[in-house]
């Protein structure tokens, strides 16, 4: 099915100036940006997004990486977005990322992992309404 997944490009990834590579995965793999944006997220909007973790021990941690510098938010669109979007991103920590994902290729830590990528339908649809309006989204 078409389906929607929200991306996020961290502050690591920013810094290598590696948002145009990163984007041209999905393009190149079939994903198409709907709508993107560039935030330099405060503590509570980054805290918010992650409140799931919020008891992991890792939490703090995470917020002050994505609170570190500007990311780039976009909502990717295409057949089954969200499993594509999650294996071109590779596993959560790019010790472990297949060759050729963009964790195995631009990721240093499992803080530092260049990408986001929603994980289900349900985390989808939260994630995009969390960024993004409906007025924001560009369907193409
Ligand atoms: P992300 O997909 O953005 O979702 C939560 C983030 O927490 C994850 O990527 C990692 O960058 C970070 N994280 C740090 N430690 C862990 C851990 N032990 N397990 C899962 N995620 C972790």
């Amino acid at each position: 099915a078409i389906e929607r997944t929200l991306s996020i490009i961290k502050p690591d990834a920013v810094a290598k100036n590696a948002i145009g590579e990163i984007i041209a995965r999905f393009e190149k793999a079939g994903l198409k940006v709907v709508a993107a944006k560039m935030l330099h997220l405060s503590e509570e909007k980054a805290g918010g997004f992650y409140a799931e973790h919020k008891e992991r021990p890792f939490f703090k941690d995470l917020v002050g990486f994505m609170t570190s510098g500007p990311v780039v938010v976009q909502v990717l669109e295409g057949e089954d977005a969200i499993a594509r979007n999650r294996d071109l991103m590779g596993a959560t920590n790019p010790k472990d990322a297949a060759p050729g994902t963009i964790r195995a290729d631009f990721a240093e830590t499992i803080d530092a992992n260049a990408v986001h990528g929603s994980d289900s339908p349900a985390s989808a649809e939260r994630e995009v309404a969390y960024f993004f309006s409906a007025d924001e989204l560009c369907p193409r």
